[in-house]
């Protein structure tokens, strides 16, 4: 490791299992699970759990149980928990729902941006920027989500200067942080630090996300690669679950317990504890019939086994 570089002394988390990682799940994940799930990542130590999104059920059914969701979870003081909200449709459920923070995302590709949203990028925005006008009205954060910045499933290469355009575009609605998404997983750390480096010229470096799809087996390595530019919040997926609908074979976000081993690793603080997390990441591989992605979980579960569940 190179000593002149410094990393950030923290890392801000932000769980997206329960929304990127079931987003994906074919069959129907009943909402007391997703309750339960969210709960217990909460007990981890996450300060931030994504939590459901308002979007279409006919387009995504697994997240046709939004407000349901959000009415029974036990809400933990110091825990936010945001929500995808692509239009006023969505914003306007999610502010009945009483979500403190939401999210809106646009593409970094055009060809993406119909497939997710049925339309362009710019009217991807378009449908976004009233919903900062009425979230700061009701005293609601509002993220940005940029899929495809670095690679496109149906266009292939992408331009840094194109996701900056974005992400620039996104901060001035009003986004107190900016997320980029390897939405497919295909970036490699060169090709993220190149990203990094020119989005950070056009917003602070401070206000900007990494979520990092393992497709590849690069997320790890690629958010180390962010974390040296100076990147310090990071999305990542309970069991690595996940992938999205619209990007075939795309997997799930970079593992959290994978996350969390490495940060701790290098005495980065989370505030998550890895235990509580393995327990989530049991507890919803346990339902879904299958072990966690997590290489971390796996290792764990043979050298430390959680305790049986009751
Ligand atoms: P649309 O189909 O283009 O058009 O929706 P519309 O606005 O005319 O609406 C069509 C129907 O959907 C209407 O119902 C609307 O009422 C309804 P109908 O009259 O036919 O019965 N509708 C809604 N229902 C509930 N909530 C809403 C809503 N809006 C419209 N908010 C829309 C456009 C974007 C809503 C739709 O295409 C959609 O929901 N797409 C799904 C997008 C999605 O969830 N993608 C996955 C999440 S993004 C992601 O995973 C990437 C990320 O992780 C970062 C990364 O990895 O890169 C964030
Ligand atoms: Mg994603």
């Amino acid at each position: 490791m190179n000593a002149a570089i410094e990393l950030p002394p923290r890392v801000r988390l932000v769980e997206v299992g329960p929304r990127d990682g079931l987003q994906n799940e074919k069959a129907m994940v009943p909402t007391d699970v997703k309750v339960a799930l969210i709960d217990l990542l909460a007990d981890a130590g996450f300060a931030a759990i994504e939590a459901t999104s308002f979007v279409s059920p006919k387009w995504v059914p697994q997240m046709g149980d939004a407000s349901e969701v959000m009415a029974q979870i036990r809400r933990k003081s110091g825990v936010r928990y945001p929500v995808l909200t692509p239009n006023m449709k969505g914003f306007d459920a999610a502010l009945a729902a009483k979500a403190d923070e939401v999210a809106v995302f646009a593409a970094a590709s055009e060809t993406f941006s119909q497939k997710n949203t049925h339309c362009s990028i710019a009217e991807s925005l378009e449908r976004a920027r009233p919903i900062f006008a009425a979230a700061k009205a009701n005293g609601v954060r509002v993220r940005g989500y940029i899929s495809c910045a670095l690679g496109c499933p149906y266009e292939g290469e992408v331009a840094p200067a194109k996701v900056a355009e974005i992400a620039a575009a996104l901060h001035a609605f009003g986004s107190y942080e900016v997320s980029l998404g390897d939405t497919i997983g295909v970036g490699t750390a060169g090709k993220t630090q190149a990203l990094f480096a020119v989005v950070a010229a056009r917003v602070p470096v401070r206000l900007l996300a990494g979520h990092f799809h393992d497709t590849y087996g690069q997320a790890l390595v690629n958010l180390y690669a962010a974390m040296e530019l100076g990147v310090a919040t990071f999305d990542c997926s309970v069991g690595g679950l996940g992938g999205c609908p619209y990007a075939k074979g795309a997997t799930g976000n970079v593992a959290s317990e994978d996350v969390v081993y490495l940060l701790n690793g290098v005495g980065i603080e989370t505030g998550v504890d890895l235990t509580k997390l393995r327990i989530a990441g049991q507890f919803i591989s346990d339902f879904l019939g299958r072990p966690p992605v997590s290489r971390v979980a796996r290792a764990l579960a043979v050298k430390e086994p959680l305790p049986v569940r009751a």
